[in-house]
């Protein structure tokens, strides 16, 4: 969220890519943001299932411990760097995909975090529930785990969709479509 601070506030920064790509969208809260034509519909289903799951954090933690392992790896290194060289190519900011390539990296970042929110959950659990629930809760991480790919992980596909339009730097184009 940019602890406060607004340039480091990570939707402001993905409104200003899309300013900078002629989008100016609608406030988030606002109905015309729901309505917006341009989302497809099924831009929604990701983002509906976090909300309706972070509303039972009790009742699906192991779920919840799983999927944000997966959201916080996922586009770390392959997707990221891609998506970066296509926002590149086009002449757009990398920041707000430099940024979550930096901050959920697996060693100190997000991902190591998430992962030790993990350990941390196992760790009690054979006092608790013995080891057939330890095993049942391993089995509830993983499909939460599963569950982020379940709806399509189409970011990376988002960012290179706008294959059409005209490079920024034609030379820098040309290298980058070379590697
Ligand atoms: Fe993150």
């Amino acid at each position: 969220m940019g602890n406060g601070e607004i340039s480091l506030n990570h939707p402001a920064i993905y409104r200003c890519l899309l300013r900078d790509m002629g989008i100016d969208l609608p406030q988030t809260s606002s109905r015309q943001y729901a309505e917006w034509p341009g989302f497809r519909e099924e831009s929604f289903a990701k983002p509906v299932f976090w909300l309706a799951i972070s509303r039972f954090p009790r009742t699906y933690m192991p779920e919840i411990l799983g999927l944000n392992l997966a959201m916080e790896l996922s586009g770390v290194g392959g997707g990221y760097r891609r998506a970066g060289a296509a926002l590149e190519f086009y002449g757009y900011s990398t920041l707000f995909v430099d940024l979550h390539n930096t901050i959920d990296n697996v060693a100190t970042g997000h991902s190591a975090w998430a992962a030790d929110a993990i350990d941390t959950y196992l760790a009690d659990l054979p006092q608790v529930l013995g080891p057939e629930g330890v095993a049942a809760a391993w089995e509830r991480i993983r499909a939460g785990y599963r569950s982020l790919n379940r709806l399509g992980n189409l970011a990376a596909g988002l960012y290179a969709a706008p294959r059409t339009r005209v490079p920024a730097n034609p030379a820098r184009a040309r290298v980058l479509t070379r590697s």
